[in-house]
């Protein structure tokens, strides 16, 4: 550096012994950037830590990286960064682009060149001093090396001869949120838009800024924020300036935006009778409205765009393609360095189901693939991991393999839409990981999905990652205080799609709940089995989720999704179950994958059981290669899975006391939740199955159980039974509403030998109303609580079917249990059974 002085700064080391970890209520708004007091024997090692810092150079993006250095170290370590300008001689931390700090320290020079967002963190003796220099070729990389630094830190890392470079994978690590402007989310599960509110932008983006800290922490470099749905008056000249302000507080996190935009737009707001993207006053409107934004947001990133796709307007009413479309806007952008991402989830939703050779996959790579080489430069093609819709289990898209002459980026979704909602616990990274490795045999090398979305198999200059996250006012920002590792692990594989899903949940479980080794582990076994067990629960073998497709995506649907127009259909009837896309007798779906991984979909014996009926129609009494018979795997899995889910509210017990009260009874109370809803899921597919196969479960499981008594069945003050529609949402088909205001009541003798029970009432909660319920026995309360869990639902149903476990309850032969209910707005307080199990 220029001269250093050698001007005393307070060592940390002083004050390190005078710093002890305080307890602070943990309410997840910091999510893994907590920055929480070191233990001290972690803490010690970092003693000689530098105070003084240096920053060559001054953007927003440094002011950030050195902003946040001083809060992670303060935090972390109880120390002040002095900032210092010009000195030497003493321990410094220096942070700069490579080309500022070699200015001054001419023969610093990492290993290899440093590409775009890379960084270096290196220790390195200046002028007698020990320091430590944070580098990179752009100001994002060094807010990222910052990042990476004090992840290490707060990991207890060792940050003693560091000398280590870190690159991005891809250009693209993109994140979308799906807000609309009046502040609502589509398929967003924890609060409001932070964005939007009443259609305009928020007054106060507070946590807007919070949001774009986190995003940037993970390496992500731009954010659409509107949903893909998009209202067109995202484009309205009015409306540019509330874009400016977001545009201005994500600038200082390195995050460019970007907007979902409407393709009627040049005629709904545009004043224009047309939006046919050939017509030259179309490419002229978009030209102006592009050039508008660029006047205000010089580093605007570009749009999203959603066409053709479920109602959406797009180059189809023109009998134009998606190309033309894509590049009318793509050449608006051009200038300013502007991409349009097109998502590829272009289909019909009106497909006749009777035509057995209908298939809704086949249509990204049906639209998209006949187009490759069509697509501007600065196109980018949005393809889903798999080619129906974030299922808990697809195939990857074809599409990926059949786009040689086009960017292409992956889109995978990071809000729990299809697997629970985040009232489940379903860490998705190890699915993710699947399909970024799954090879597509593109030429003879492996050619895994990675390389082909990051633009290394057909040296595309563009391509990347990008995740649906839908991040909301909530204060942890997913509402499940485990969901975040989610958001954690898509930014770390988008960094690095060779990074191991097990260790980056266990950085994110450090990060998130500290280094107590008993914890981490808990926490990384918990997420791990989370998605199999959830899998395991919901759709069988390739099935896809088996959830209500018309409506909430949540609890389970099992017939929504067939004979209707959207496509989603297994096709279960009374012998088999399962889509035939083979190329033989079914859709050809199959064919559109390159010819070694066709060749293995192809027949049922070369297809793995976790996808069978996603290519297959196969009998129930079908063996797959586990041994089992389709059927029987259909009753173990969902057994297994609901079991599995109940041994993780045991797993979760065993750190009480170890981490905060706040986030323990939060995660708590939803694994209680959870494995309760995963007997929902299971006795819904299990009885299901079983009706519609006439074939037992071997292990008599299915449709028996004996420790249940239905509400139906019980004496009844005042509730009254109903029938629940589809039957196999609600035990026996049926279940009792209170009708009457001041409540009702249901009660049963137990007939049981005295001991001590665990009670398990199934109840119903809904999200119009609160209802009362206590539970007596023999007049004494036992328990009493308020159905006010907010679940997708507004009917009893599976949605919203919840139970309440009572547990250590002493019971004496004829004991009367009485349930009572006082129903709430629309919700009737209603019961479906109870269950009375003796106590292990
Ligand atoms: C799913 C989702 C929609 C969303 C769509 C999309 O179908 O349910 O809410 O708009 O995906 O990705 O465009």
């Amino acid at each position: 550096m220029r001269a250093y002085q050698t001007l005393a700064t307070l060592s940390l080391s002083l004050l390190a012994v005078a710093f002890a970890p305080a307890a602070r209520p943990e309410d997840g708004h910091n999510a893994w950037l907590r920055y929480a007091p070191l233990e001290k024997t972690i803490a010690s090692q970092y003693k000689t830590f530098p105070t003084r810092l240096e920053v060559t150079g001054d953007s927003v993006v440094l002011q950030s990286a050195q902003q946040e250095l001083a809060r992670g170290i303060q935090g972390m370590l109880g120390a002040t960064l002095h900032p210092i300008q010009n000195e030497t001689g003493a321990p410094t931390i220096v942070l700069g682009t490579i080309e500022s700090i070699q200015q001054q320290l001419h023969d610093l020079r990492p290993s290899r060149e440093l590409i775009q967002d890379a960084f270096w963190l290196k220790s390195a003796k200046l002028h007698g001093a020990n320091c430590l220099i944070v580098a990179a070729n752009n100001d994002r990389g060094v807010l990222y090396g910052v990042f990476a630094l004090l992840g290490k830190i707060a990991r207890g890392e060792s940050i003693d001869a560091l000398d280590e470079i870190q690159q991005p994978y891809a250009p693209i690590r993109w994140a979308n949120q799906w807000d609309n402007l009046d502040g609502s989310i589509e398929r967003g599960y924890a609060g409001r838009s932070i964005f939007f509110d009443n259609n305009n932008v928020r007054a106060d983006l507070t946590r807007v800024n919070d949001y774009a800290r986190l995003l940037a922490s993970v390496g992500i470099n731009g954010c659409a924020i509107n949903n893909v749905n998009a209202n067109p008056r995202a484009l309205e000249p009015d409306f540019l300036p509330q874009l400016v302000r977001v545009a201005d507080i994500f600038r200082a996190w390195g995050i460019r935006l970007t907007i979902a935009v409407d393709l009627g737009s040049p005629k709904l707001i545009g004043g224009l009778d047309t939006f046919d993207p050939l017509d030259p006053t179309v490419e002229k409107w978009w030209l102006d409205r592009v050039d508008q934004i660029y006047k205000q947001i010089p580093d605007f990133a570009g749009f999203v765009v959603k066409a053709d796709s479920e109602g959406r307007l797009g180059p189809s009413t023109y009998h134009r393609t998606p190309a033309d479309a894509a590049n009318v806007i793509a050449r608006a952008l051009k200038p300013h360095g502007g991409i349009v991402f097109y998502r590829a989830f272009v289909y019909n939703h009106h497909l006749d189901w009777r035509d057995p050779k209908n298939d809704r996959a086949k249509a990204a790579y049906g639209n998209f693939h006949p187009l490759d080489g069509q697509f501007d430069g600065n196109v980018v093609v949005q393809i889903k991991h798999g080619p129906i819709d974030f299922q808990a289990r697809e195939p990857v898209s074809p599409l990926f393999s059949g786009l040689e002459k086009t960017n292409e980026a992956i889109e995978l979704q990071i809000t729990q839409e299809y697997t629970g909602q985040q009232h489940h616990l379903c860490f998705l990274a190890s699915m993710w990981k699947q399909v970024l490795d799954f090879d597509m045999h593109t030429g003879t090398d492996n050619t895994p999905v990675k390389d082909l979305v990051s633009g290394k198999t057909f040296h595309r200059p563009l391509g990347g990652f990008v995740g649906i996250v839908n991040v909301g006012l909530d204060t942890n920002w997913l509402a499940h205080p485990l969901a975040m590792a989610n958001l954690y692990a898509f930014g770390r594989l988008a960094w690095d799609p060779n990074l191991d899903p097990r260790a980056i949940v266990q950085e994110w479980t450090q990060l998130t709940f500290g280094n107590d080794p008993t914890v981490v582990r808990a926490i990384v076994n918990l997420q791990m089995s989370s998605w199999p067990v959830y899998e395991s629960y919901t759709g069988p073998l390739g099935a896809q989720t088996l959830t209500d497709i018309l409506g909430s995506h949540y609890g389970p649907g099992i017939e929504s999704s067939e004979e209707n127009g959207w496509g989603q259909w297994h096709r279960a009837d009374k012998e088999g179950i399962g889509m035939d896309r083979s190329v033989a007798t079914g859709t050809g779906y199959v064919g559109q994958y390159r010819a070694p991984v066709a060749a293995m979909y192809e027949s049922p014996a070369s297809t793995p059981d976790e996808l069978i009926l996603f290519f297959h129609h196969v009998p129930y009494t079908y063996v797959l290669h586990s041994g089992k018979t389709v059927i029987q795997h259909i009753y173990d899995s969902h057994y297994e899975g609901a079991e599995h889910a109940e041994q993780f509210v045991e797993q979760w017990k065993l750190l009480k006391d170890r981490i905060d009260p706040e986030r323990y009874a939060d995660v708590l109370s939803r694994l209680e939740y959870q494995s309760g809803h995963a007997i929902v899921w299971r006795d819904a597919i299990c009885n299901y199955f079983l009706r519609k196969s006439g074939i037992a479960d071997t292990k008599g499981r299915a449709g028996n159980f004996p420790n249940r008594i239905e509400a139906e069945s019980m004496k009844l003050q005042g509730y009254v039974p109903v029938d629940v529609i589809p039957w196999e949402n609600a035990s026996g088909g049926k279940a009792i509403e209170c009708p009457q205001p001041q409540g009702c009541s249901a009660s049963f003798p137990s007939t049981r030998a005295a001991g001590q029970y665990t009670l398990d009432v199934e109840y119903f909660d809904q999200k119009n109303g609160a209802s009362k319920f206590r539970v007596f026995v023999e007049g004494r309360l036992v328990d009493q609580w308020t159905a006010d869990r907010q679940l997708p639902a507004t009917k009893i149903g599976a949605d919203s079917s919840t139970r309440r476990r009572i547990s250590g309850l002493t019971l004496h032969t004829g004991d009367e249990i009485r349930i009572e209910g006082i129903p709430d707005g629309d919700e009737h307080a209603a019961l479906d059974y109870i269950e009375l199990e003796p106590k292990l």
